[in-house]
């Protein structure tokens, strides 16, 4: 009987070499996995074998048919999955179109933004996020404990100094421009901004700012208003009102900022504009003779202005969108809308 079977898995095993097709896939299922087939044929001798030999004779046939069973269905499958080379794609199906993504409203807006302001001639700077006071605050004349210094609640660092912050404002990038460029200069400085400020409609601790700078010989005011007036009529529309009004800003003097007339109630007053028919663009001025000279500029041949906004403010403006988080939060249905 044991001859018997592997004499049975000398053939079995030459005739698995032998299925390359479903022919000789089937014909190997008839020869051997039926019910009159060879593996069958010899179960039933079973019958006949002394009782002692049994448990012996089936270890060893039961071995057998795991075999057979194991490699009948790994061939089956080689077999299934083999390219036929006939054609199986069904044309009439509808297709898949694959999503594409498309740019953040805040980035749209930063584009829209340097796009206005290459065609005025300002060029592109980008500083750090992390900060040292120096830059911040100190060399834009906000001398220590200098009150000013909480207009920007400013996120430390953990170092020994208290030196280092994220950066509360673009402002450190025109320090950095001022020292390492010759005037003229014509820039303008995009980047992130934090500031330690409770999260509402109005604002994040976290934004983006662009600050402008301009420093050449004979730079007035003038200069100043009519380059922001420009850049808010090609951004906002020709026919938007603004309106300059006095501030301060310890970097620059005179200080002022810009206001356009509020887009939803056009200066009736309402919820947006807080009843007051406008809404705050813009921070500028003409920049602080104390800058230059920290900079190594001499405030009596050049003098030069700079200005500073919010990209979330801008984005809001010109979206419509009224609630800065939604900016934020990654929801398709606001994105998609822009
Ligand atoms: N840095 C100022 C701010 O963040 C904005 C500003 C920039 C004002 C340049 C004047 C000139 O509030």
């Amino acid at each position: 009987m044991i001859d018997s079977i592997q004499q049975l898995r000398n053939v079995i095993e030459q005739d698995l070499a032998t299925i390359k097709d479903p022919a000789s896939l089937e014909a190997f299922r008839l020869k051997h996995l039926v019910k009159k087939g060879t593996l069958q044929e010899l179960i039933e001798h079973m019958r006949s074998v002394p009782k002692e030999e049994k448990p012996l004779i089936g270890k060893v046939l039961n071995e057998l048919r795991t075999y057979v069973e194991t490699h009948f269905s790994a061939a089956k499958e080689q077999i299934e999955s083999k390219d036929t080379g006939i054609e199986t794609i069904d044309v009439t199906l509808p297709g898949t179109i694959p999503t594409i993504g498309h740019v953040h409203p805040i980035r749209k807006t930063l584009d829209r933004i340097v796009d206005i302001f290459a065609g005025m001639g300002f060029s592109v700077a980008e500083g750090i996020d992390i900060e040292d006071d120096y830059h911040n605050y100190e060399a834009l004349n906000f001398p220590a404990d200098h009150p000013a210094r909480d207009m920007q609640d400013t996120f430390f660092i953990d170092d020994p100094e208290g030196d280092v912050m994220l950066r509360s404002h673009t402002s450190p990038v025109q320090i950095r421009m001022m020292k390492h460029h010759e005037p003229p200069i014509r820039s303008i400085m995009p980047g992130r901004v934090y500031r330690n400020e409770a999260i509402t409609a109005r604002s994040l601790a976290e934004f983006h700012q662009v600050e402008g700078l301009y420093i050449d010989k004979g730079v007035t005011f003038a200069d100043l208003k009519g380059t922001v007036t420009s850049f808010a009529k090609q951004m906002y529309g020709e026919h938007s009102s603004f309106k300059f009004r006095p501030s301060y800003f310890p970097f620059t003097e005179p200080s002022a900022e810009v206001d356009i007339q509020c887009y939803l109630c056009k200066g009736e007053g309402c919820r947006v504009c807080k009843h007051s028919g406008w809404l705050e663009i813009c921070g500028c001025g003409m920049v602080h003779p104390n800058v230059l000279k920290n900079c190594g500029i001499d405030p009596e041949i050049y003098s030069g202005f700079a200005f500073g906004f919010g990209i979330e403010r801008v984005t809001m403006l010109s979206t419509g969108i009224d609630d800065i988080r939604y900016l934020y939060e990654n929801d398709m249905r606001i994105l998609r809308q822009f």
